[in-house]
């Protein structure tokens, strides 16, 4: 299977390092496209066996994917020279292009896929939103595969992408900002900003790991776990209840789902 990524940027350069770590695809079979050639050069550095060029043409041609991560306001100038033909399969990155306005671009029929990485894809930890138009079972399988390579993918309507983008692409902001907060409280009680940095996030991770190893976990569940009646974690979280935070979170998330 050949890949072709029109655009080695943050994503498209995250999506070639990922495919190219990874065991599903060949390096060799993979071709990178970008008007200069500094990233291009980058990627070459570190993956001598993929391929790079400044053609965007020459990278889709013969590919079975097309990956086109440029930033929205040029997809279409640079799909539609493209020519895309069935069977290829087209991945959009681009963040708010509906199927509907990525479907002008290249025959109305092909498959088209749109994926929304949050920025963990960086060291393969991304949560990977992805929805389908026309696209086969197997084609559909296979950009599950590929894309699992680079973290966690959940297959979603397509309704729901501004949803999903606010929960795990502006979600790591959000999440993001709790750390930095518990990391300010941790320092006004005396530890270096290294060390709390370092408390709040491993606390963070296995909190997510408690949640995402055992299906039947629950939040609430875990909370409880915590909270010794009478005793001091009720009182922050009473605290956290009494400024807002359920309510101020749920309305960060409602706010950026445009
Ligand atoms: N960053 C995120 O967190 C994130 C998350 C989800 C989705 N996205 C989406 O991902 C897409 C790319 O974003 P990004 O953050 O990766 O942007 P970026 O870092 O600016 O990368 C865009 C790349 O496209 C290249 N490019 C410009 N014109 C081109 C052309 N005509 N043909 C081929 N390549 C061209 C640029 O090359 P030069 O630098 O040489 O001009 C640059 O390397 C966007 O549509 C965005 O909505 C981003």
């Amino acid at each position: 299977m050949k890949i072709a990524i029109i655009g080695a940027g943050n994503m498209g350069g995250a999506i070639a390092r990922g495919l190219a770590h990874g065991q599903y695809i060949n390096a060799s079979d993979i071709t990178v496209s970008n008007p200069s050639n500094a990233k291009l050069e980058k990627l070459k550095e570190e993956y001598p066996e993929i391929n790079v060029t400044n053609s965007n043409k020459e990278a889709a041609d013969g590919a079975d994917i097309v990956i086109v991560a440029v930033k929205p306001w040029k997809m279409e100038e640079v799909i539609k020279p493209l020519r895309l033909r069935q069977p290829q399969v087209l991945v959009s990155v681009a963040a708010g292009l509906t199927f509907e306005d990525l479907a002008h671009y290249v025959d109305p029929e092909m498959p088209i896929f749109r994926v929304i990485p949050n920025t963990a894809i960086a060291i393969n930890e991304s949560l990977t939103l992805m929805a389908a138009r026309n696209a086969s079972d197997e084609q559909t399988e296979t950009m599950l595969k590929l894309f699992n390579e680079m973290g966690v993918t959940v297959l979603i309507e397509e309704k729901l992408f501004s949803a999903g983008t606010s929960l795990t692409s502006c979600g790591i902001a959000y999440v993001l900002k709790y750390v930095q907060a518990a990391m300010q409280a941790g320092i006004e009680l005396g530890f270096k900003p290294q060390e709390a940095k370092k408390m709040v996030a491993q606390t963070m991770l296995g909190a997510a790991q408690l949640l995402l190893k055992d299906e039947q976990s629950h939040p609430t569940i875990e909370i409880e776990k915590v909270t010794t009646p009478g005793g001091i974690t009720i009182k922050g979280l009473n605290r956290l209840e009494h400024d807002g935070f359920t309510s101020t979170v749920i309305n960060a998330i409602k706010e950026s789902c445009v």
